[in-house]
C-alpha cells in the first residue's frame, strides 16, 4: 500500500479533538471500510516506569499534553521480578491529581487476584496480569470484568500464544513481552514480530474486539515495523521520557505510524 499521508496534515474533529485521515492511507489492520477512519485506533502508552517519580503528576500530565493516549503503569513485587515499583495508592494518587485518561496497569506481580481488587478501587482502566502468576487465568480475568476494568493477559517472550486461546472471550488486551519484564531500557527481542503476526491473526480470527500491546524496546526506530506486525497499541518508556521534547518523540512515533502497512 503507497503512503501519502502525513500526521501534520490529518484532520482533526472538532467535536471530539480526534484525528481522522483519509481511508486510502489507513495503516493495514484497521479494517475499517469507513471513508474516514480513527487514527487513534494506534495507541501510544507511554509507561511512568522511566518517568521521573519525584514529579510524577506532573509527569503524567506533561506526557498526556504532549499527546500520549493513555498511562502505562508497571506493577513490580520483588517476586515475580526482580524490582519493586508502585502500587494501587500511586495509582489513586493519579487519579485523585487529576488524570482522566485510561492508566492501563501492568501487574508484574505473583499472585495476582488482591492486587487486582485494590488497583481496581485505585482507578484502573485496563488491568493485566502474566498468566505464570495466577493459579486460575480465567477466574482472575473475570474478576477485574466484575470489577469494572478491561482484562487482559501478558506474554513473556518465552511464552506461547497457546494461553489465551481459551480465555479470548474473557480479553480486551493482549499484551506480547518484547523483553523480559522488570525492567526499562531493554532491547526489543526480533522474535516479537513474528509472534505479533500470529497474535494478530488469532484475534482476528477470534473476532473478539482485543486490542494487541506490545511492552518493551519499542521507539521511533521501530515503531511502523511493530504495527506492521499487528500491534495497536505501543508502550514506549525510555524512547519518551529520556527525550527533552515529549511531543516532538509522539509525533515522530506517529509519522511512523502513518507508514506501517
Ligand atoms: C518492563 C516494563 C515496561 C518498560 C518498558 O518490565 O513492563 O513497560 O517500562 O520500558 P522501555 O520502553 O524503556 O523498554
Ligand atoms: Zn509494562
Amino acid at each position: 500500500m503507497a503512503f501519502f499521508y502525513s500526521w501534520k496534515t490529518a484532520q482533526r474533529s472538532a467535536n471530539t479533538g480526534k484525528v481522522f485521515a483519509p481511508k486510502t492511507v489507513l495503516p493495514h489492520h484497521c479494517g475499517s471500510t469507513d471513508l474516514w477512519c480513527d487514527m487513534t485506533d494506534f495507541l501510544i502508552a507511554p509507561s511512568i516506569l522511566a518517568a521521573d517519580f519525584a514529579r510524577l503528576g506532573e509527569e503524567v500530565d506533561n506526557v498526556l499534553e504532549a499527546g500520549a493516549d493513555i498511562v502505562h503503569f508497571d506493577v513490580m513485587d520483588n517476586h515475580y521480578v526482580p524490582n519493586l515499583t508502585i502500587g494501587p495508592m500511586v495509582c489513586k494518587a493519579l487519579r485523585d491529581h487529576g488524570v482522566t485518561a485510561p492508566i492501563d496497569v501492568h501487574l508484574i506481580v505473583q499472585p495476582v487476584d488482591d492486587l487486582i481488587r485494590m488497583f481496581a478501587d485505585a482507578g484502573a482502566s485496563y488491568i493485566t496480569f502474566h498468566p505464570e502468576a495466577s493459579n486460575h487465568i480465567d477466574r482472575s480475568l473475570q474478576l477485574v470484568r466484575d470489577l469494572g476494568c478491561k482484562a487482559g493477559l501478558v506474554l513473556n517472550p518465552g511464552t506461547g500464544l497457546d494461553t489465551v486461546r481459551w480465555v479470548m472471550d474473557k480479553m480486551d488486551m493482549l499484551l506480547l513481552m518484547s523483553v523480559n519484564p522488570g525492567f526499562g531500557g531493554q532491547k526489543f527481542i526480533p522474535s516479537t514480530l513474528d509472534k505479533l503476526q500470529q497474535a494478530r491473526q488469532l484475534i482476528d480470527a477470534s473476532g473478539y474486539d482485543i486490542r494487541l500491546e506490545v511492552d518493551g524496546g519499542v521507539g521511533v526506530n521501530n515503531i511502523a515495523e511493530v504495527a506492521t506486525a499487528g500491534a495497536d497499541t505501543f508502550v514506549a518508556g525510555s524512547a519518551i521520557f529520556s527525550q527533552p521534547d515529549y511531543a516532538a518523540v509522539i509525533a515522530s512515533m506517529r509519522e511512523q505510524l502513518a507508514t506501517a502497512g
